[in-house]
């Protein structure tokens, strides 16, 4: 059977710092025979979370965007791989509409008493990169990845996380991390199979 991965890419800079590395676990994942579906947030037309409250009707979100096609990938995905940017110490924008546009799944899972691909497990990673040695700039984006991997139903396998990288292609300078985020898409998919 193959395995739906999805890899979601949450900077809003094109070939930025996250945008490498998660192609590279992008390239790990299909070598290790996974089907890949890449999305890239900053091409997307979407809106935050409006607070409609319609999905407590149905678990489904009543906003009509970009959106639509991605929430099928969600619910059929077998693992997934996301990557943001620090942003004032929280993910970046565009990677937190996409997550509070979640929220109907928040409301499947705990309202209405039907979780996200009928409680099925998933695995998934988090990449994340900042430009500064902050100690804690890390803290409050795992803490919302926590409750994100929760309502998809996703154990969060592994994180990569790199201080000191701030201009585009930083990152390109790091003794590992192209190799570890190459290894992680890989590993994540060779523990699924
Ligand atoms: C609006 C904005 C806010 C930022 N805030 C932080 C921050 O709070 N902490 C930090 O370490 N880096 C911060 N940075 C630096 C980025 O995290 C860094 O440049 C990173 O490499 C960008 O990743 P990308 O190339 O994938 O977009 C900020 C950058 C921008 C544009």
């Amino acid at each position: 059977m193959i395995i739906k991965a999805l890899a979601i890419y949450g900077s809003p800079r094109k070939g930025g710092n996250t945008d490498l590395l998660l192609n590279e676990t992008v390239k790990g994942m299909k070598e290790a025979g996974a089907q890949v579906d890449e999305i890239f947030l900053r091409e997307m037309k979407f809106s935050p979370c409006l607070e409609l409250y319609a999905c407590e009707n149905d678990g489904r979100c009543a906003i009509k965007d970009d959106m639509e096609k991605v929430y099928p990938k969600l619910i059929e995905m077998d693992c997934f791989a996301l990557a943001s940017p620090i942003f004032f110490y929280a993910v970046s924008a565009h990677t937190k509409a996409f997550i509070d546009r979640c929220q109907c799944f928040w409301t499947g899972k705990y309202l209405l008493k039907k979780p996200i691909a009928g409680g099925k497990k998933r695995k998934g990673v988090f990449i994340a990169v900042g430009g500064s040695k902050g100690q804690k700039i890390f803290d409050g984006p795992l803490l919302t990845i926590k409750y994100l991997f929760d309502v998809l139903d996703c154990e969060l396998f592994k994180t990569l996380l790199y201080r000191e990288v701030d201009r585009k292609g930083d990152i390109l300078d790091h003794p590992t991390a192209l190799k570890d985020a190459y290894l992680l898409g890989k590993e994540l998919i060779g523990s699924l199979s």
